[in-house]
């Protein structure tokens, strides 16, 4: 139940934007809910995505979210509906609901973050939470404090949901088991990163309408990367068929066994370009994680050859269908996994993704504290 905020400071709305009238609650007492048709309000709440929206109790029953491969295709669904209904906040005069009014959110970021902090941070602040940001170089961890220590810590203030970003595989898993409040994994090591591949789900579903059938080539540093690893698993679920594509120093073995038969029978691996190209809906670009790689061998001779062979130009992108849309999780780098020109064309849907970035992040928070609105 959505309770209007009181009195003084900026006007919070007490209802949900986007709404169509039939389906309101009729229970606003403050008159400070959006009217119906309001600029920006129908722009993805229309037919496209009527499915109702559940509150955790009904079909959302998980107390955190530290990978895909806990959910299945309908709770993966609950929280790109909720998060349809969310997109249009930004385009609001007020952006902010009362949903997790009185609720704390700690992010608790140990590897470097951009895009992922500030837009868990923007979506509990549009929800009316309490967004608390750590960093490990301010925090105990510098002075040797372990991990569980530290978020034991920080879970005996009280919080409700800690968002953790961590170099090891697994840390997520281990809070999740430890503390009281929800957690959701920001990213763990080369694991996870279950919220970029809802938000990657959610630009995609407003680009081509569905997931299944969709062809999706996800090329470069499938390694390192937790953002593969996640969407291999979601786009599986949600029907889509998935190529994988890097040069075999980028490519860990047994990818494509991840999610059982079900990433076996949707995934395959190539390591041309052109292949994993041909024909596909959407190509999905990864940044090379030096970083990750740091006094081990290079994986391969020089940026300029891995540019060649694996970056996505104007000539390559050819061979995908002519709709196809460009996605990258960012940060790029420009003229390496892919072409300036092609990264700012209007087949690039990247800050796309950005923005649907907070609406998912503003649905998994709701859900998880229990508080999206029926
Ligand atoms: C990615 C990450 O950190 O896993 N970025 C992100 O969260 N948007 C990918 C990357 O760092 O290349």
């Amino acid at each position: 139940m959505v309770r209007p905020v009181a009195t003084a400071g900026p006007r919070v709305n007490s209802g949900r934007y986007g709404r169509p009238r039939a389906q309101r609650r009729p229970t606003s007492t403050t008159g400070d809910e959006f009217p119906t048709g309001r600029r920006g309000l129908t722009v993805s709440a229309g037919a496209r995505y009527s499915h109702p929206v559940a509150t955790r109790s009904a079909s959302f029953a998980h107390r955190h979210l530290v990978g895909i491969a806990d959910l299945d295709a309908a709770a993966i669904g609950v929280i790109l509906d909720l998060a349809d209904r969310h997109q249009a906040i930004a385009a609001e005069p007020v952006k902010k609901l009362a949903t997790l009014r009185g609720k704390t959110v700690i992010n608790l970021f140990f590897e470097n973050s951009t895009r992922t902090r500030t837009s868990f941070e923007i979506a509990a602040k549009r929800l009316s939470a309490d967004a608390v940001n750590i960093s490990p170089s301010q925090s105990s961890a510098a002075k040797g404090e372990t991990l569980l220590d530290t978020a034991k810590n920080l879970d005996a203030m009280g919080p409700d949901v800690v968002v953790v970003r961590h170099a090891m595989g697994g840390a997520p898993h281990l809070l999740a088991r430890t503390l009281r409040c929800a957690v959701v994994n920001a990213g763990d090591g080369q694991h996870e990163h279950p919220t970029q591949a809802l938000l990657d789900a959610a630009t995609m579903r407003r680009h081509k309408g569905q997931l299944a059938g969709l062809e999706v080539a996800i090329v470069g540093d499938l390694a390192h990367s937790r953002v593969a690893r996640s969407n291999l698993l979601c786009l599986t679920k949600l029907g889509a068929r998935v190529r994988l594509c890097a040069p075999w120093t980028l490519l860990p073995p047994g990818l494509t066994e991840l999610g059982g038969d079900l990433t076996r029978e949707r995934s395959r691996i190539t390591t041309r370009l052109e292949d994993a190209l041909d024909g596909a809906d959407v190509v999905m670009m990864l940044r090379v994680q030096h970083e990750r790689t740091a006094g081990e061998a290079p994986r391969f001779a020089n940026p300029r050859e891995f540019s060649r062979t694996y970056g996505l130009s104007a000539r390559t992108l050819a061979y995908a269908k002519p709709d196809a849309i460009v996605m990258h999780p960012g940060p790029i780098n420009r003229g390496v996994e892919l072409a300036p020109d092609v990264a700012d064309s209007g087949r690039a849907v990247i800050l796309e993704q950005v923005s649907w970035g907070v609406a998912v992040r503003m649905a998994v928070l709701e859900l998880l504290t229990g508080s999206a609105e029926a």
